[in-house]
């Protein structure tokens, strides 16, 4: 969501806060141990002066003055342990100055870049893309050229590197070889923030953050009306349940107790897209995390969403893959078939597979 900076904004208040709590603490324990050492030597004179009199006079002998001696030395021990903890607060306060240090380096790679500030048309296109992870070969040349406004579904089987194909785009990582252009330029010439802010994505695994639903949906757009945020959540399917929670729309879906499901995430995470408001979208869709019907729910919005936007779906469900512009079938890194959901039934063996396991989406 390209929410940096806010992130970062938001760490550094509670971490201030930490820092200022700390410091109170600190003075207030270097205060005390030089009490305490001060009185510990006061101490000590006062009872060698005023005993020694009282010996030099005989009305004490040495050997009492000896062991009143020895019972202060019991109460100093515990004084000075107490006064050495403000030596350890000490260290925790270089801790979290070290921790400040790592926090203010730049995140990945914010390298200059070029600014964009209007909106993208929304073609995307892979040129030639490989990609590895540790060495193994996961995308391999790779190549697809998708208009401004079109609908891709993407298919294959588990692994096949859909996910990572579509992760290239908004650079969660980058190829080892090849490019991806949006609107003709490479995406990694692009500022980051930039290109970030003109994708939305509703990932496999959605998450959702501590804070209230209203927090989590604004996260879209941090300057959305409360009023813009609840058209959202209606069109991604979220307000029935929304309402339903114990305190609506200011439940704290952070806290234990109030979990959400992975439905439900998913709708909340498909209402933030919807805030977003950006011409290229994003969707891994998920398999095991909804049951039928409130993938239905769920994907029923869909359709609304893409109008106007560059959509990739990676697809398991029959009803999506149809709706399609194109279909992209992949398999092993590579691009197998491309083509509409009738032509790829009668090209594609491996597509018509698919398309039975569709039918039955329990199963994935
Ligand atoms: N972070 C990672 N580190 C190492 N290997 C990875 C990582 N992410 C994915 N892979 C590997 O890359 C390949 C492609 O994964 P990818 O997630 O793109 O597949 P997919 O088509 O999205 O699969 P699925 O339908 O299960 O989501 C797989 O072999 C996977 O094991
Ligand atoms: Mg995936």
């Amino acid at each position: 969501f390209a929410r940096e900076p806010y992130e970062s904004q938001r760490f550094s208040g509670v971490a201030t806060e930490a820092m200022r709590a700390r410091v109170g603490l600190s003075t207030k324990e270097s205060m005390f141990s030089v009490v305490v050492g001060s009185l510990t030597v006061l101490g000590s004179t006062l009872v060698i002066i005023e005993g020694g009199l009282l010996v030099l006079r005989g009305s004490l002998t040495v050997g009492t003055l000896l062991v009143a001696l020895a019972y202060l030395g019991f109460v100093y021990g515990p004084l000075a342990g107490i006064a050495n903890t403000a030596g350890t607060i000490q260290q925790a306060l270089a801790s979290a100055a070290r921790v400040r240090e790592t926090l203010a380096l730049a995140p990945e790679r914010q390298e200059p870049g070029q600014r964009v500030s209007e909106r993208f048309r929304g073609e995307v296109v892979f040129d030639r893309i490989s990609f590895t992870y540790d060495g193994r070969p996961v995308l391999d040349d790779v190549s697809l050229t998708v208009r401004p406004g079109e609908f891709i579904a993407l298919v294959g089987p588990s692994g096949a590197g859909k996910t990572t194909l579509v992760s290239l785009i908004p650079r969660f990582y980058e190829p080892a070889s090849g490019h991806v252009l949006v609107d003709g330029l490479d995406v990694t010439r692009i500022r980051l923030a930039d290109l970030r802010h003109q994708i939305a994505i509703v990932q496999q695994d959605s998450v959702v953050m501590s804070g209230t639903v209203m927090e989590n949906l604004r996260y879209g757009r941090l300057d959305a009306t409360p009023a813009e945020v609840r058209q959202a959540a209606v069109a991604a399917h979220a307000h029935e349940f929304i309402v339903d929670l114990p305190e609506g729309y200011d439940t704290d879906i952070g806290s234990p107790g109030t979990g959400l499901s992975g439905g439900q995430r998913q709708r909340i995470s498909m209402a933030r897209a919807f805030l977003k408001d950006a011409p290229i979208l994003i969707l891994d869709e998920p398999t095991a995390a909804l049951d039928t019907i409130s993938e239905r729910e769920v994907f029923a919005g869909l359709a609304h969403l893409r109008a106007g936007r560059t959509t990739f779906v990676i697809a398991h469900r029959l009803s999506t893959v149809r709706n399609a512009d194109r279909i992209v079938v992949m398999d092993a890194g590579r691009i197998v078939a491309v083509g509409t959901h009738a032509e790829l039934l009668r090209t594609s063996g491996l597509y018509r597979e698919l398309a039975a396991q569709f039918e039955r989406p329990q199963e994935v």
